[in-house]
């Protein structure tokens, strides 16, 4: 097969949902049809669990089974689906939005009980802001949940979509009765618990049709008609360019546990979704099609066993072809390096490949000389652009407890802000160090390898912080005079850029309308 028909085949997508709304069942259900696995229950779910705040086995075990589906490729309808699996934890949503910068498309899943909640929303905007098209699954139809048209509503007003219904429900929960396939004009029935066949499918030519009466039943039958045609009028018909633009989502129902509406969604799927897309750098727009590889690392995965400290770094490959045991250039070191290893994901199963193509995930053997947000490349000096860093949630000064290791220390927090566990300040008045992060959850598993893989102990002393915002300004007198009047509370992040660390809204409030000059910002770019 050509580099092109390579790259034509390849649809790199992310799953995001609020917790609990399906996204492993439906990942499931979709690796089922691609006959990647074999059997229902064969994904882990790679969330943690609730209540397993301090329960280290249990963070342990979660993120042994969060490598094995950090990426899960199948072939289906003759493309190559690559889904990117993304932490439903919240305590690791940053994680989730480096996945999403490597991916082309997204599905949100929605649980039609719950209507959008915190995380879609938070995870929607990110998609939003990146422009990344995104098709949404409402998903759970065999419960009882929102009227159809109030959470099209709720998608548009919430998140900002332009929605365009691709299907639509007959009845939900005991009584739902089937999907009706708006663009094909078929009807599959509900079976509950995946019985659905294939020959169960009823096609309805037409809408109007006794044989819709036959098959659902008169008030349902009615039900739809109505319906449908107020969908018709009311929401605009499917456009390949505005969804691909990420400027219209076209929305799916179904119950993934059931097996219902997945394979509708799918075949949709493999034939809007895009393929590898262009991706910006510091210097250029970098083609797929391009001769010379390029790619980032966007997530890293360390092994917490300290006797084998190595960590694995997941990289999309961006243009070209990936190689193995080819030198490549890794741009923030100026050095190149060579990789004899390189892994792919099959499902569950990983193997060695020899050759990459845009839109694949690589997972690359490390010894630390990975940060997220590195490039390779065959030789062109450039690095790609776009992964953001959002302000912690949750701050605490570091206390060394043992100052014979702090080399360990420093060594190691080093190490765990490249792997984007959390980000380290710096005070700028008394050089404390802060750690902040989004989930208290981080607390803990920092405390926890520094001390089993690096042999240093800290403990945490609280602080009491609002967020930490990047700030900038055209005007040097100004920013000079800020500095020197928030000094206590100005703070240098990794890569020694200023930080206003605001104690509440309202003192971040007083602080921006007393430097006017001054912009405060909740976001930075790796
Ligand atoms: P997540 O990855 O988004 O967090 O969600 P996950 O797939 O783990 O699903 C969360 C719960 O919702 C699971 O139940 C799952 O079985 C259920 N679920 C998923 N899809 C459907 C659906 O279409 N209909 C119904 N009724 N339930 C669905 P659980 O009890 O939390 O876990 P489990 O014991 O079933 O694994």
């Amino acid at each position: 097969m050509s580099f092109r028909q390579e790259l034509e085949k390849r649809r790199t997508f992310g799953i995001i949902s609020h917790p609990d709304a399906g996204k492993t069942t439906l990942t499931e259900k979709l690796l089922l049809f691609g006959g990647a696995i074999q059997v229902a229950g064969a994904v882990k779910s790679n969330k943690i669990k609730r209540g397993a705040t301090s329960d280290f086995m249990e963070i342990e075990r979660q993120r042994g089974i969060s490598v094995a589906t950090s990426v899960m490729a199948f072939d289906y309808a003759e493309k190559r689906i690559n889904i990117l699996d993304t932490p439903g934890h919240q305590d690791f949503a940053e994680d989730t939005y480096r996945t999403l910068t490597a991916v082309d498309s997204a599905i949100v899943v929605i649980d039609v009980a719950k209507g959008v909640e915190e995380q879609t929303e938070k995870l929607v905007n990110v998609c939003k802001d990146r422009k990344t098209p995104m098709i949404v699954f409402i998903n759970k139809l065999d419960r009882e949940g929102l009227d159809g048209i109030d959470l099209l509503d709720e998608l548009e007003d919430k998140l900002g979509m332009k929605v365009c219904p691709m299907s639509w429900p007959i009845g939900m929960g005991q009584r739902l009765k089937g999907i009706y396939d708006i663009y094909n004009g078929t009807l599959p029935l509900f079976r509950p618990h995946g019985k659905q066949e294939e020959d169960e499918t009823v096609f309805i030519e037409d809408l109007d049709s006794d044989e819709l009466e036959k098959q659902v039943g008169e008030s349902a039958a009615e039900e739809l008609r109505s319906e449908v045609e107020i969908i018709q009028t009311v929401y605009p018909d499917f456009d390949l360019e505005a969804y691909r633009k990420g400027e219209l989502q076209p929305v799916f129902f179904g119950s993934a546990i059931n097996n219902f509406g997945v394979k509708e969604l799918l075949d949709c799927f493999v034939k809007i979704a895009p393929t590898p897309q262009a991706r910006p750098t510091d210097k250029r727009i970098v083609e797929p099609d391009e001769d010379d590889f390029t790619g980032f690392v966007f997530k890293i995965h360390a092994n917490m066993d300290p006797r084998h400290r190595d960590r694995i770094a997941f990289l999309r490959v961006c243009s070209g072809v990936f190689e193995r045991n080819t030198n490549y250039h890794h741009v923030r070191l100026a050095r190149n390096l060579k990789f004899s290893n390189p892994t792919a994901f099959m499902a569950e199963k990983k193997s060695i490949v020899d050759q990459s193509y845009p839109g694949d995930i690589v997972g690359l053997h490390d010894t630390g000389n990975f940060k997220i947000g590195d490039t390779l490349t065959t030789g062109e000096d450039l690095t790609f652009i776009g992964i953001p860093t959002f302000s912690p949630e949750q701050f605490r000064y570091v206390v060394n407890k043992d100052p014979m290791k702090t080399k360990q220390l420093d060594k190691g927090l080093d190490q765990l802000m490249d792997e984007g566990v959390a980000q380290l300040f710096t005070k700028i008045d008394n050089n404390r160090k802060i750690i902040g992060t989004v989930g208290v959850l981080q607390f803990e598993v920092i405390q926890y390898r520094l001390e089993h893989e690096y042999g240093a102990k800290v403990d945490y002393e609280p602080i009491s912080l609002y967020k930490a915002c990047w700030v900038k300004s055209d005007d040097p007198d100004a920013l000079k005079e800020f500095e020197k009047r928030r000094k206590n509370n100005l703070a240098l992040d990794k890569k020694g850029q200023l930080v206003f660390l605001a104690e509440s809204q309202w003192a971040l409030e007083r602080v921006e309308e007393a430097h006017q000059n001054i912009k405060f910002f909740f976001k930075s770019e790796i």
